[in-house]
């Protein structure tokens, strides 16, 4: 049987180690946090000067998981006028399948049912009824590279006519989801 004095000497040493561990643990959680690691949702593309007029396909790295439950690469395009530039997403609004360019008849079409949209978005056939996201642009003042955000998109209602739907350029060309020549030359 252990005597009283003996047991408040186990007592208080158990209690001094249990102390100097637990403030070991915080000083190297302190010193290690724990970071947790989020892929971005803004991407720096090439400068301005090297898009020229017509549309170049780009990749955002992991941003797909953004707009479907995948974790992969965004195909974008960049779409330049005459006007100023825009990045179109090249994903179905039907059932988000990727979108291949069928650069002879200037449209994207759809690899899984077979919508067809021209590079402002709009649906020239179905399935899809809903127009191609445009993203946010913007350009680096200093550096001149496109900045596109993945996290904000413009989304407009199209109008039905005849079998397509389409919406209406004025409205499309608006910042931040344009890049308007002007400011840009
Ligand atoms: S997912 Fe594009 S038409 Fe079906």
């Amino acid at each position: 049987m252990i005597d009283r004095r003996h047991f408040l000497t186990i007592i208080g040493w158990g209690g001094i180690v249990a102390f100097t561990g637990l403030s070991v643990y915080g000083s190297i959680r302190f010193l290690f946090p724990t970071v947790l690691y989020e892929p971005p949702t803004t991407f720096r593309l090439n400068r301005l000067e090297s898009y020229p007029i017509g549309f170049t396909e780009a990749f955002l790295e992991n941003a797909a998981r953004l707009f479907i439950n995948q974790d992969k690469a965004l195909k974008i395009f960049l779409v330049r006028n005459e006007r100023g530039l825009y990045a179109l997403t090249a994903l179905c609004r039907y059932e988000g399948c990727a979108l291949d360019p069928e650069y002879d008849i200037k449209m994207l079409k759809c690899s899984c049912c077979g919508s067809l949209y021209d590079f402002e978005g709009n649906i020239h056939r179905g399935p899809a009824e809903q127009a191609l996201w445009r993203l946010k642009i913007d350009q680096d003042p200093i550096s001149g590279e496109i900045i596109v955000d993945a996290t904000a998109r413009q989304d407009l209602a199209p109008k039905k006519i005849g079998i397509g739907y389409f919406v209406d350029k004025s409205a499309r060309e608006v910042k931040p989801f344009f890049l308007s020549a002007l400011r840009s030359a």
